[in-house]
């Protein structure tokens, strides 16, 4: 996020620069991430005197194949002014690393495809950092890519209050996490020592993963099993 002060940090750069350094972060990311691997990028569009940025306009420009645009429903944000709508989305850019030149992938599972491509909900509360993701939102990666049943790694590059490295530890997945606060670090660390304590906060996302009836079930009982997905379980 650009133009937010983080633990006395302002990270207002030219545009230029900016972009540069997103794509060479982006490009280290998928030197390091194994074929077949995903990583999900959280960014939103941004205007600079009146011009639009858009993710796309670097993603592009990155080695990894784009997946999915999602758009993250905040319902609530910062700083409303009279230039635009108020912008409470934000996007999360779902990065692959083909194995070979398939650049489709595996499929997700039907439980973890259901869900849309919008989702929604606000920002962690309870939290000092200026910008932090509710737990289920890196969760919802997690689970849908990596699943539980495998250990993986999980690297959050801009960690802050660590909620990524918090939802990989419950979900039994090995984590590292990169952020140039020590003090974010030092409070990510802490709040990593006592991650059980908000597995509550997870049970919604896992449920949501879970279909109860089988496909053949869903298509007996005429609910949408096809193209049009029916959000019920
Ligand atoms: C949007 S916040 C991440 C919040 C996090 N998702 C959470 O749930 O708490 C971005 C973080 O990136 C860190 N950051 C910004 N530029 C960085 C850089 N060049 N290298 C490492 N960390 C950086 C900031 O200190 C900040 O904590």
């Amino acid at each position: 996020m650009k133009n937010v002060i983080y633990d006395n940090y302002k990270d207002a750069v030219p545009e230029s620069d900016y972009q540069e350094h997103q794509v060479e972060v982006l490009n280290q990311i998928f030197r390091v991430t194994v074929p077949g691997g995903s990583f999900f990028y959280n960014h939103k569009c941004r205007w600079e005197r009146g011009k639009m940025f858009h993710p796309m306009d670097w993603l592009r420009k990155t080695d990894w194949t784009i997946r999915q645009e999602i758009i993250w429903d905040r319902v609530i944000a910062a700083n409303i002014r009279g230039w635009r709508f108020w912008q409470v989305e934000e996007r999360v850019y779902w990065l692959y690393k083909p194995i070979d030149k398939h650049l489709i992938g595996r499929e997700l599972k039907s439980s973890d495809a259901r869900l849309t491509s919008i989702w929604r909900g606000v920002p962690e509360g309870k939290n000092p950092h200026p910008a932090p993701f509710p737990l289920w939102l890196p969760a919802r990666c997690i689970i849908s890519t990596a699943g539980t049943a495998e250990q993986a790694v999980v690297l959050d590059p801009y960690m802050g209050s660590g909620t990524t490295a918090v939802a990989a530890k419950l979900l039994n997945h090995s984590y590292v996490g990169i952020d140039r606060s020590s003090d974010y670090l030092e409070y990510a660390k802490n709040r990593l020592a006592r991650a059980m304590e908000e597995l509550p906060k997870l049970q919604d996302e896992l449920a949501l993963h879970k279909v109860s009836t089988s496909f053949t079930k869903r298509k007996q009982m005429g609910r949408n099993v096809g193209k049009h997905r029916s959000t019920t379980p």
